[in-house]
């Protein structure tokens, strides 16, 4: 059987699934009954010391995308509104109850050393795994310095790292905000206030839509509504180019990564670990299907483990990390061309009116006995897979590889042999 124990930064876990810092991670209670469904760790929701955490009405909302409710969901919700005392006294009864499993104390306070050293000391006596600095919430807490005010400035990140590592003697991850240009910066900057690894994503500023009726913000707050953070399927992609990002930098490869944003599946959660994750936290999808889904999330881990032959998380952890390359570096001779299966196309012209119109062309229309026919023109065909991610026939469309006989050429190549280079090569595929 396989094993799917993980150690992410130095906090260990019988599995790598943990609850996000959100609701599903509010109480002790909450935790417990999670930890028994089967999640392995847990991140508190997020502890501070603001007196003033009172929370609007209404707080989240939602897209719902074809078909699928909540592809995309927000809130504007601060952290934690209930008392200090009362989370930390359930973070030593939930580490008494599962001493094996990782329950992580997420923290927000203001910038200054006194207040993160008085909160790390007063989590320390509750034993729990690890701290996850919270410098990525990008509303409402953000507005008074905290949060994601934090995390997108590195000096802060640096600092206030630091001012935690003073006084910790337990891991401590720093949760990142995908709210700036480019998160390698703020991921080098935790390093260097010495963190013992990074959490991310956060949410992403969003505004949910507006009403065409009343003509106000969709989830509004008495007619109102601030920016929110986004999650959910939707931010999957974001998510994952950020955790491939800091896998790959140079000045933090190796760093731990616990990976969040847009899980709702194993198969999800396997992308960010080969991406370098060593764990992952889910809020949406707990919140959308409720903690039962760890059940599915470990038996759909552990077979895809069996049948690849993969005996524990190591053995594949940032496996697909070195497959992240700059563009300069893609081969510029691979060619692929589209394939139709006419015994599967059901002639309804979205491939043909997408390439024409929009694309490069290269599909016509064969009209017989009533029937319509598309037909790829492959050597005008670019590869550009447009065709294939439009047909509504799942398998209709491939795209197959073309052996041009070439070596393989990439812009970095090109530019070595000047313009000269650049040309010859561009005949060669255009003509
Ligand atoms: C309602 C709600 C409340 C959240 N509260 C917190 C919080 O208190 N602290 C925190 O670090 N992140 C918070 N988050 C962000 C999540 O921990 C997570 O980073 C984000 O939702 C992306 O994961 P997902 O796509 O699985 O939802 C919250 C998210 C939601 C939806």
């Amino acid at each position: 059987m396989a094993d799917l124990s993980t150690d992410c930064a130095g906090i260990k876990s019988p599995n790598p699934f943990w609850l996000a810092s959100a609701p599903p991670a509010n109480s002790g209670e909450q935790v417990m009954r999670a930890f028994e469904y089967g999640w392995g760790g847990a991140v508190w929701k997020t502890l501070g010391q603001d007196p003033a955490v009172i929370n609007t009405t209404s707080r989240y909302g939602a897209v719902d995308i074809g078909g699928m409710k909540m592809a995309g969901f927000n809130n504007i919700e601060l952290i934690t509104d209930r008392p200090l005392e009362d989370n930390l006294k359930e973070i030593y009864e939930v580490k008494k109850r599962f001493p094996k499993h990782a329950v992580v104390a997420s923290l927000m306070v203001p910038c200054e050393r006194k207040a993160w050293h008085d909160i790390v000391k007063r989590c320390l006596d509750t034993g729990c795994d690890g701290f996850e600095l919270n410098f990525g919430c990008p509303h409402g807490m953000s507005e008074r310095g905290m949060g994601a005010a934090v995390g997108q400035v590195p000096e802060y990140i640096k600092m206030v790292t630091e001012y935690v590592k003073e006084k910790s003697t337990i891991p401590v991850l720093v949760k990142l905000t995908p709210n700036i240009t480019d998160v390698r910066y703020a991921a080098r900057a935790a390093k260097q206030g010495g963190a013992d690894g990074v959490s991310l994503i956060n949410t992403i500023n969003s505004i949910m839509g507006v009403d065409l009726e009343t003509m106000k913000p969709k989830f509004a707050v008495g007619g109102k509504i601030s920016h929110g953070g986004y999650c959910g399927p939707a931010v999957k992609p974001i998510a994952l180019n950020m955790v491939s990002q800091i896998a790959t930098d140079p000045e933090t490869r190796g760093l731990p990564i616990s990976g969040i944003g847009g899980i709702s599946t194993w198969a999800d959660a396997v992308e960010f670990m080969l991406l370098g994750s060593s764990s992952v936290q889910l809020c949406t999808a707990v919140m959308h299907y409720g903690f039962r889904i760890v059940e599915e999330l470990n038996a759909g881990l552990e077979d895809w483990m069996e049948r690849q032959g993969f005996e524990k998380l190591e053995d594949f952890i940032g496996k697909t990390a070195p497959s992240v390359v700059d563009w300069k570096t893609l081969n510029l001779h691979q060619k692929t061309v589209a394939s139709i299966d006419h015994a599967t196309c059901i002639g309804c012209d979205l491939c043909f009116v997408a390439c024409n119109d929009t694309a490069h062309q290269c599909i016509t229309i064969e009209k017989k006995n009533g029937n319509r026919k598309p037909i790829v023109i492959e050597e005008d065909c670019v590869g550009c897979n447009l065709c294939s991610l439009v047909c509504p026939v799942d398998g209709c469309i491939t795209m197959a590889e073309i052996k041009t006989g070439h070596k393989p050429l990439s812009w970095e190549d090109y530019t070595k042999n000047g313009f000269a280079g650049y040309k010859e090569v561009y005949k060669r595929m255009h003509g």
